[in-house]
């Protein structure tokens, strides 16, 4: 089976579990960007960023190369902002609706400790599926490295590992 990780990351956790299930399963890596970044530091980073996921933003993305037909599996990552997804994975979920909705979707996602079950269940409803077929939620794997996060995301990649 081919995956695809599609994931967006401001400061790095996404980044680091994107890595390591890449590693661990296979999987080609997609890192998307908005062309104009957000700020990511101090205050104005949960401003800036708190805001845009609340109204449901769709930046505009630096140009990317999403082949889907290749693809049976698409992994997307993203950190939780206000208990929702990033602006970014929506922007890319929206402008690739039609290729995903025969695509196979797992989830993984990073948080500081809230939220993070609604931003997946949201992510859901814009896929418009009925459920994933694997889903992961990591507490700064980064910054807070734990034995929690690496039990979890091992048991990740073996579920992916083990579709049929
Ligand atoms: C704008 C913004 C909003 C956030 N909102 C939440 C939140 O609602 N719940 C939470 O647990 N963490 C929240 N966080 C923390 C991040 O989800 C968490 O640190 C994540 O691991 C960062 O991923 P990254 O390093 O890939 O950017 C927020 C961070 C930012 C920048």
């Amino acid at each position: 089976m081919k995956k695809l990780i599609v994931y967006y990351s401001m400061l790095g956790n996404t980044e680091y579990a994107a890595e390591k299930i890449a590693e661990a399963t296979g999987a080609d890596v997609l890192r998307i960007a908005p062309d104009k970044a957000y700020p990511d530091k101090g205050a104005k980073k949960f401003l800036w960023g708190g805001k845009s996921a609340v109204f449901g933003d769709k930046p505009r993305l630096l140009p990317y190369e999403f082949k889907a037909e290749e693809y049976d599996l698409v992994i997307l990552g993203t950190p939780v902002w206000a208990s929702n997804i990033t602006p970014p994975l929506r922007t890319f979920v929206c402008d690739n609706k039609g290729s995903l909705q025969n695509k196979r979707i797992a989830v993984f996602t990073c948080y500081s400790g809230g939220g993070a079950e609604k931003a997946i269940e949201k992510l859901r409803k814009l896929l418009d599926i009925q459920s994933y077929e694997a889903e992961l939620i990591l507490t700064d794997p980064k910054d807070k490295p734990s034995e929690e996060n690496e039990k979890n995301l091992i048991a990740f990649c073996e579920s992916i590992k083990n579709l049929k």
